[in-house]
């Protein structure tokens, strides 16, 4: 497929040189198109030979003395050859032109021209990214038909600060890009129920126990899922992520009301995945009030939570029920073990105790233990990624365990 890659200028500039690599290795033709300012921070050369074609640099630099009216309108000979248009990273600039329609350079009037599919990749400093104006561009563009935003990823920035506004990793946007390129609709028809994130148990009202789950290996099925032709219920614990369109959010805190929204669900569902990481205790008879300090030694009374996944378990009918094992040792004797004593047809095991790979990551490296005894090793990839092996391999197994519907 041909990608048009339009490169804003902004520090990650450097990261499109990666996204360009990523994209050619899943087999794709790359034009790069530089922003002016985009050159401060990259040299055309660097993608000229990444991609083995003419960089552009500007809507008149291509054209000579003798120009022709062939070369001054090349805008719109990029935008009716590619197949996609991918922006990475996507200014705050960027955004502001495209949701406006503002085409005073080569990538915004390539934008204009463009009819296909358009995914955007922003990146910028957090209070740019939060500002009001970023946030109304962000939301037309969310609107516009045939337009995906890969969110931007919390962490430090180049300016020194932390905070969302971090382009997302290029390993995520290439496979990103793929799935917006090549959409499979094996799911149409079926109703994904999918819970997602940490739950909070309160300890008074103002304190609470949770767990470091950031919820983006559940809302990445989610978007698999979506994109995939299903309807997605996302049950989802407090997470900062922005919530995925066209997927319908259940907002919950505790495993309690976790437990209540997944049997409301249930019945209707196809496939059922809990992703989520649910506190395995709470505190019996939480005070009205807020527990004061005192020099005395403070114990907590804690019960079991219930437990979701093993009553989804005994309920479940003909539905695939995936469940989740978050582990730090012997992965795949307690995800097998989790598998027979909840009832499960798969579970999805991964090390939470590596800083590249886990509970915060974009990346997840996981291992798939299904009830025919098969045993499947997904290597290190972004979470998206990751998300679609699981359902290829959750399709595979009902057809094994269920036959063709
Ligand atoms: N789970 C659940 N309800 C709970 C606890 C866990 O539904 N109260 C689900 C999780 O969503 C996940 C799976 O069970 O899909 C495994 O969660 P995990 O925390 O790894 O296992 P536990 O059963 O809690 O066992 P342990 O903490 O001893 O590892």
């Amino acid at each position: 497929m041909k990608i048009a890659l339009g490169v804003g200028g902004g520090i990650a500039a450097y990261k499109a040189a990666e996204v360009a690599r990523r994209l050619m290795e899943r087999g794709h033709t790359v034009q790069v198109i530089l922003t002016e300012s985009a050159q401060q921070f990259i040299q055309p050369l660097t993608f000229a030979a990444l991609t083995g074609q003419k960089v552009i640099t500007g809507l008149f630099s291509e054209a000579s003395p003798e120009a022709t009216l062939s070369s001054s309108v090349e805008h719109i000979g990029v935008a009716q050859e590619s197949d996609l248009l991918l922006v990475a990273p996507a200014t705050a600039d960027l955004l502001a032109k495209f949701a406006h329609g503002l085409a005073p350079d080569f990538l915004s009037t390539t934008y204009l021209a463009f009819t296909g599919p358009v995914v955007l990749a922003p990146a910028m400093n957090s209070n740019m990214w939060q500002h009001p104006a970023t946030q109304a561009n962000v939301a037309v563009l969310r609107q516009r038909p045939g337009h995906h935003l890969i969110a931007p990823d919390s962490g430090l920035l180049a300016c020194g600060t932390t905070g969302p506004g971090r382009l997302a990793e290029p390993d995520q946007i290439a496979a990103f890009v793929d799935a917006v390129a090549h959409p499979r609709h094996d799911l149409e028809g079926e109703t994904i129920l999918i819970t997602a994130g940490p739950t909070q148990e309160p300890l008074d009202p103002v304190r609470y126990i949770t767990n470091r789950s950031s919820g983006k290996m559940g809302y990445a099925l989610a978007e698999a899922a979506r994109d995939r032709g299903a309807r997605v219920v996302l049950i989802t614990g407090p997470v900062h992520i922005e919530e995925p369109a066209g997927v319908e959010m259940v907002h919950v805190r505790t495993a309690q009301q976790m437990r209540e929204a997944v049997m409301a669900q249930l019945d209707q569902a196809s496939i059922i995945i809990k992703a989520a990481a649910v506190a395995d205790y709470h505190v019996v008879d939480v005070p009205d009030q807020k527990v004061k300090k005192s020099a005395l030694r403070l114990s907590l009374n804690l019960d079991p939570t219930p437990d979701i996944l093993a009553e989804a378990g005994r309920r479940k009918g003909d539905r695939l029920l995936i469940g989740f094992a978050a582990e730090t040792q012997n992965l795949v004797a307690e995800a097998r073990r989790k598998l027979e004593t909840k009832h499960c047809d798969m579970v999805v095991g991964n090390l939470v105790n590596s800083t590249s790979t886990g509970f915060e990551s974009d990346m997840n490296e996981v291992t798939l233990v299904m009830s025919t005894g098969e045993t499947v090793e997904v290597p290190a990839a972004a979470k998206r990624a990751i998300a679609d092996v699981i359902f290829d391999h959750a399709l595979r197994l009902r057809l094994a365990l269920h036959g063709a519907a």
